[in-house]
């Protein structure tokens, strides 16, 4: 029970017993009340909920009380009862009061309550000590551990890929390039060009912007593996889904066709949003409360119904039929953009859609061809609110078809010979899919942007700390 020499703030609260002596430290959220006695809201970060410390003005030295404000942290000790007031079982009546830090009113940030997302955005530095964050950061957590609880039951084995990587053929996005050369002074080759064979890893070497292609390697072994690992895009989105560095959760499967693919990724995020509404409740209402009103029956809503599966040529013809007006025109070939992904989730299906069989001209190489020639085996998951919230295929397993389309598309044999081993050697029908975890988390906490779900954001112009 005892942690650090106290007992946890959710721990008192669900089962602590009334009569018992007790120590609680954290982070005061209020002090309020009179000349005779004190209410200090006490919070430590393992629920939304702040446990009431009642202190007898008589009993405590004055400046001690005077040091007791909004965001110092304290030790209380003393003992549990009853509450009488509403809303809480117990509360405790202080014996024993310690102050660690202290966080003077005049410049604590977060003295007042209500402030706003972009403010807090500013001071990312302090907002986990807000109810609003507070809630994201454990229901983040919770996610987390769901994850790898789903593909642990279900004898996934958990691979590490690499996060700097040589392999730059994904095609996924721009990517930052890792070097220890002194940019001022960078070594040329007689072309001109940057001499990459005398940096550190004697090429040219990047963060990566997906595990999948190692992946894979692991899949062509132990058959069934993910990856849940950061991932970088130095694409200059500044949109509310997109991090310059974001988490991405991806299993890959031997012997798995698009139809089973399907099946896991719809399973899986179902698995995920059931956990969030069994083991996060408390957090989901008050984020319901704050900011988003329909959220527990929307998570609801997607555990109890299936997911629409819809090719990508009836998509386009749907989108073109619909009469709206998108920013970008609708046309067979066009890449979808997150207007057009909402459109058919939100306004024509009402439920998570899985668009099959896209243009292969808009996705990768790796990507399973089908017999009319012009379209793969792709699979996006869309989502209320979000769109694209995985990416996903069954991959081109036939080392004659994707050596043609390698080919085609004017990328180096030298660069992806290991990837074409697992299909020279020991070939089998793969897939998998690449699941966004902070676009996840859009969608359980109901947060808008992006970057109120990941505790440190990384966006252009903005890397503190
Ligand atoms: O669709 P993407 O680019 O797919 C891949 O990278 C594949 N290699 C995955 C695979 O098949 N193993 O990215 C997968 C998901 C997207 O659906 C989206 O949820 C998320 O990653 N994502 C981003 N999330 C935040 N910020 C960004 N800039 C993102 N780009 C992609
Ligand atoms: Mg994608």
């Amino acid at each position: 029970m005892s942690s650090g020499g106290r007992t946890k703030i959710v721990r008192l609260l669900q089962d602590g017993e009334a009569g018992s002596e007790v120590t609680v430290k954290g982070w005061v959220r209020t002090k309020r009340g009179n000349k005779n006695v004190a209410f200090i809201a006490l919070n430590d970060g393992s629920t939304i909920d702040n446990i009431q410390i009642v202190a007898d003005v008589a009993a405590f030295d004055e400046a001690l009380l005077r040091q007791i404000t909004t965001g110092a942290c304290i030790r209380a000790t003393g003992r549990l009862v009853e509450s009488p007031a509403s809303g809480q079982r117990v509360e405790i009546q202080a014996a024993e009061l310690e102050v660690y830090g202290t966080a003077d009113p005049e410049s604590y940030p977060l003295q007042k309550k209500g402030h706003s997302l972009e403010f807090l955005r500013e001071i990312a530095h302090l907002r986990p000590r807000t109810n609003t964050f507070g809630a994201v950061l454990r229901i983040r957590h919770a996610m987390a551990y769901a994850i790898h609880k789903y593909f642990n039951d279900k004898g996934f084995v958990y691979l590490h890929t690499p996060i700097v990587t040589a392999s730059d053929c994904e095609g996924a996005g721009e990517m930052f390039t890792v070097t220890t050369f002194n940019l001022d002074n960078l070594p040329k080759t007689e072309a001109g060009k940057v001499d990459y064979a005398q940096d550190f890893f004697g090429k040219h070497c990047n963060l990566t912007v997906s595990g999948q292609l190692e992946g894979e390697l692991g899949a062509m072994a132990l058959s069934e593996i993910y990856t849940f690992g950061p991932t970088f895009r130095a694409e200059n989105s500044n949109t509310p889904r997109h991090l310059a560095e974001f988490w991405m959760v991806e299993p890959e499967m031997a012997f798995y066709e698009i139809e089973d693919n399907m099946d896991l990724a719809e399973d899986f995020i179902k698995s995920l949003v059931r956990y969030a509404l069994e083991n996060c409740m408390s957090d989901l209402q008050f984020l319901a409360k704050m900011y988003d009103p329909e959220l527990i029956d929307r998570l609801k809503f997607v555990v109890e119904n299936d997911f629409v599966r819809l090719d990508y040529t009836e998509g386009i013809d749907i989108l073109m039929k619909s009469g709206h007006r998108f920013e970008f025109p609708v046309s067979w070939g066009l890449d979808l953009q997150s207007e057009h992904e909402r459109y058919l989730v939100e306004k024509h299906f009402k439920k998570p859609v899985i668009l099959t069989n896209y243009p292969k001209e808009i996705k990768a190489f790796y990507m399973k061809q089908n017999d009319d020639g012009k379209t793969v085996r792709a699979m996006d998951v869309l989502f209320p609110k979000i769109g694209e919230i995985i990416g996903g295929s069954q991959r081109e397993e036939s080392y004659e078809k994707l050596a043609a389309r390698i080919a085609e598309l004017g990328i180096p044999e030298k660069d992806v010979w290991w990837y074409m081993d697992t299909r020279r050697f020991g070939s089998a029908p793969h897939s998998g899919f690449g699941l966004g975890f902070e676009r996840l988390l859009l969608f359980v906490t109901g947060m808008a942007n992006i970057r109120d779900v990941i505790p440190f954001p990384r966006t252009p112009k903005s890397a503190e700390f």
